[in-house]
């Protein structure tokens, strides 16, 4: 078939409307097609050419942009659903003086050879410098391992970040001041702020550990979550993971009929607002690179003489549109003459939009038992008497996640889609 008679498929068009953005500290209103991403809106639109495009799938971190504050994939960001929020790119540091910093310690450390990654690095080692001032070697590569390089092999671009912090914490004691945590203002805001579905992940991520440590003897992990190999419904997932509480089974019920109880064990999770069994509320999640914040509802059945439960749920995230459902199921079983319980958990769920590409490769399968790890870490907590819930962690722990080999399976998949259109566009 020559290339003429390629048959000609009609795109549907979606409509345009007005998105408006404090950009850079400007404010700017434009017209823009809604399904037009953040990326797109920034070059095309307004001709800041900085933010780069290597994957636009939302793995390589070269399109890092900030949204209030904190990094997001403007590759997967719609532009309309970043109303009236505040984005800034990377030519909205000019006077900003850890930006400076950065820049020079990159060009000193040679952490940069053809530049193309270096607008995405330079936004996360910010966000490095701004939030986490005591990182370590191991906790910046860990932060940076949503953002891609081919040039460099990383080692002066760690070591670019790592003399900022240094040179940072030395003036820092010659003025006899701590540097406020900028995440921590947010979490004092609760959730107010312009877009309290972010701001609700800040301040669930933000919050302290709990009183149970990882190795509490009051958990018992069960082996890794594992996937049915029936899967029940048409493109959907099943994963099955558990734990094992010692506190009987009638307690761990009572606990878990308080749904609002039930949510500040669960990562990231947030109740808005309950009619009856009907439930609406966020969910938070972060890993690597990807922060996302699904709201929806949810229709909690409970079967008290089982002592099982479903909740059935669906949401969107706001930034990417990526669409989630999925029936989490939860049972109790006595264990030693119900001294103790054992909680099997169940996930059915399937994933669609920018955010299905990781549902591959046992990346959620991973994630999943990462989260159900920290549920009943919380679980035992709250059990055990603590009933501060801004203190219970709904941070993913970064180091637990390396350990469980939730990393590894990250790495992996960065690794196979480093191949794809990298350097598709350049400014
Ligand atoms: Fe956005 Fe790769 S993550 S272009
Ligand atoms: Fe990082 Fe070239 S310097 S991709």
């Amino acid at each position: 078939m020559k290339p003429n008679d390629i048959p000609h498929t009609t795109v549907p068009t979606s409509p345009a409307q007005n998105v408006r953005l404090n950009l850079n500290g400007e404010l700017v209103e434009k017209s823009a097609a809604a399904r037009t991403h953040l990326a797109d809106f920034v070059r095309e639109q307004c001709g800041l050419t900085g933010t780069h495009l290597g994957c636009e799938q939302g793995v390589c971190g070269s399109c890092t942009v900030m949204l209030d504050g904190q990094p997001v994939r403007s590759c997967i960001a719609l532009a309309a659903a970043c109303q009236d929020r505040s984005v800034r790119t990377i030519e909205g540091y000019a006077d900003d003086p850890a930006m400076a910093a950065l820049r020079a310690a990159f060009s000193r450390e040679h952490a940069l050879q053809c530049g193309y990654c270096t607008p995405g690095m330079l936004a996360t080692a910010y966000d490095i410098v701004r939030r986490l001032p005591e990182a370590d070697e191991q906790t910046i590569r860990v932060e940076l391992s949503g953002n891609l390089c081919r040039c460099t092999g990383y080692v002066g671009i760690v070591r670019a970040i790592q003399s900022v912090l240094a040179e940072r914490r030395e003036s820092r004691a010659a003025d006899g001041f701590a540097e406020p945590n900028p995440l921590l203002a947010i979490v004092q805001i609760h959730g107010e702020t312009s877009d309290s579905a972010f701001a609700g992940f800040v301040a669930k991520a933000s919050s302290t550990p709990a009183t149970a440590s990882p190795t509490s003897p009051a958990l018992h992990a069960a082996p890794p979550a594992t996937a049915s190999a029936a899967e029940n419904r048409k493109g959907w997932s099943h994963i099955e993971d558990g734990f094992t509480i010692d506190f009987p089974p009638d307690q761990v019920w009572a606990f878990m009929s308080d749904v609002n109880a039930l949510a500040s064990c669960l990562p990231g999770a947030e109740i808005l607002e309950q009619d009856g069994e009907t439930l609406k509320g966020r969910i938070a999640i972060k890993f690597g690179p990807i922060s996302a914040a699904f709201n929806g509802t949810a229709v909690l059945e409970r079967n008290d003489a089982a002592l099982k439960g479903t909740l059935r749920g669906a949401g969107t995230d706001s930034i990417s549109h990526s669409r989630a459902k999925g029936d989490i199921g939860f049972r109790l079983l006595p264990q030693d003459g119900a001294q103790k319980t054992s909680v099997e958990i169940t996930l059915d769920h399937v994933l669609q939009g920018p955010l299905a590409q990781f549902s591959r490769s046992g990346l959620v399968r991973n994630f999943v038992s990462h989260m159900i790890a920290t549920f009943g870490r919380n679980l035992v907590a709250r059990l055990g008497g603590a009933t501060d819930t801004v203190n219970i962690p709904a941070k993913l722990n970064v180091p637990g996640m390396v350990a469980s080999g939730f990393w590894n399976s990250l790495t992996r998949l960065f690794g196979k889609l480093t191949r794809f259109r990298f350097g598709k566009r350049s400014s």
